[in-house]
């Protein structure tokens, strides 16, 4: 086995922030709007002297200084951002400036939203994955400044960027056939205006699209898992994985989301499952749930009861599996491609700090860019 995956990884995140309290006042809304409304308690923010470009120099002269790598063992840099500093010129290149003595590089700038970071690291497994490989290492990017225009999404920006090491033997380690990918033309979210740094925002919209997403890949990792496992066991399910990590555009839709994973668990038990006394006790379990088994799923996104339901019955997988993980974009927002690892490093900062990321141990990841592009992973410890 050459166990792919991520040998290391490294946070920057600007010095200033604002507290989400002060920023309700400071836009006149009712306390609370931010804070309990969206789950946040800070918003990370650059002045005039960083862009994104420097972010990612920062973080990538970070993980090479701390864990003393030699930037002669660095054979693919890749970038995923979206706040575009150029149109064309990529800030891949610009990160060349940290690796004196070495131009064999490959890799480039990614773009799709929050999901650009995923697509570099994908990219990345599979070259260390390949005949191609030569052995060196890959170094993935995942940098973004998010701001919106003064009104209801402003309170969502943040500011972040991440660097992962990816190599072979790695501590958490990725099996190419466990992840699952959802795609479709959709118009959430996007930035017509190169001028203009805030997107077009379709906040209702960009909500359904990011459950629908979730929902599609959940349900096809879990159909994959649980083909490839020994029969008639299901492997994987919404508390199957130690812990969970999902993009975090901000903490209450993450919480709302995983919540949404219980109802898939339920349709399928109900739905997919042969025998008749499986049938009846996946009814049972979860009896709450009958009234919304049979309705298209669209349909239940704005089901407030439907949505205290699988907040009482998520509650406690939640607070064990998936708040750890949301900790870091609670304090400093949303960090666009970054997200989802600032995710993996608050989840590791916290839990692996008490040593409990085990060997053995699985974690299901969840990747979301507007536009729409999404895709559900593992790692193993
Ligand atoms: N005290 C407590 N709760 C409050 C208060 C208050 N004073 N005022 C409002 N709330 C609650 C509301 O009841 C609502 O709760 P609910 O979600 O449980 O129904 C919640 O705060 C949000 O309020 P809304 O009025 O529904 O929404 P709002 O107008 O504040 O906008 C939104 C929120 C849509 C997320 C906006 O910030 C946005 O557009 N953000 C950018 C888009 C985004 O992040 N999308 C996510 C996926 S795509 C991506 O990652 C970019």
């Amino acid at each position: 086995e050459k166990h792919v995956g991520i040998l290391a990884l490294e946070v920057y995140t600007p010095s200033t922030f604002i507290k989400q309290s002060k920023l309700e006042k400071h836009c006149g809304v009712e306390s609370g709007k931010y804070t309990k409304g969206l789950g946040q308690e800070g918003l990370a923010f650059c002045g005039d002297a960083e862009d994104v470009n420097s972010l990612s120099l920062t973080v990538v002269h970070s993980l090479l200084e701390k864990y003393e790598i030699d930037p002669t063992t660095v054979g693919r840099v890749e970038v995923g951002t979206e706040t575009l500093v150029d149109k064309s010129k990529s800030t891949k290149t610009v990160l060349m400036d940290l690796f004196p003595g070495n131009t064999d590089i490959e890799g480039a700038t990614v773009v799709n939203a929050c999901y650009g970071g995923t697509a570099a690291l994908l990219n990345a497994f599979s070259w260390v994955e390949s005949d191609g490989w030569d052995g060196r290492y890959a170094i993935v990017v995942a940098a973004d400044i998010a701001t919106y225009a003064p009104g209801p999404a402003r309170p969502t920006s943040g500011a972040g960027a991440v660097a992962l090491l990816v190599g072979r033997d790695a501590p958490l380690s990725f099996n190419p056939r466990e992840r699952a990918t959802h795609s479709a033309n959709t118009w959430d979210f996007f930035k017509p205006d190169p001028t203009v740094e805030y997107p077009e925002v379709d906040g209702a919209l960009s909500q359904s699209c990011y459950y629908a997403a979730l929902e599609n890949v959940y349900n096809r990792l879990a159909d994959k898992i649980n083909k490839v496992s020994k029969e008639g066991v299901k492997e994987f399910d919404a508390e199957s994985p130690d812990y969970w990590v999902f993009h975090a555009p901000y903490n209450k839709l993450v919480q709302k989301s995983y919540g949404r994973l219980f109802l898939m668990d339920a349709r399928r038990n109900v739905y997919d499952s042969e025998g008749e006394e499986e049938k009846k006790d996946a009814t049972d379990l979860h009896g709450s749930l009958t009234d919304w088994l049979a309705k298209p799923s669209k349909e239940t996104y704005g089901d407030k009861s439907l949505e205290s339901t699988l907040k009482r019955l998520s509650a406690r997988a939640f607070e064990e599996r998936l708040s750890d993980a949301n900790m870091a974009s609670k304090l400093v927002g949303n960090t666009y491609t970054a997200s989802v690892f600032l995710g993996l490093a608050s989840l590791i900062d916290r839990v692996g700090g008490k040593g409990q990321l085990t060997p053995g141990k699985t974690l299901g990841i969840f990747s979301y860019g507007s536009g729409s592009l999404a895709t559900m992973y593992r790692l193993h410890v």
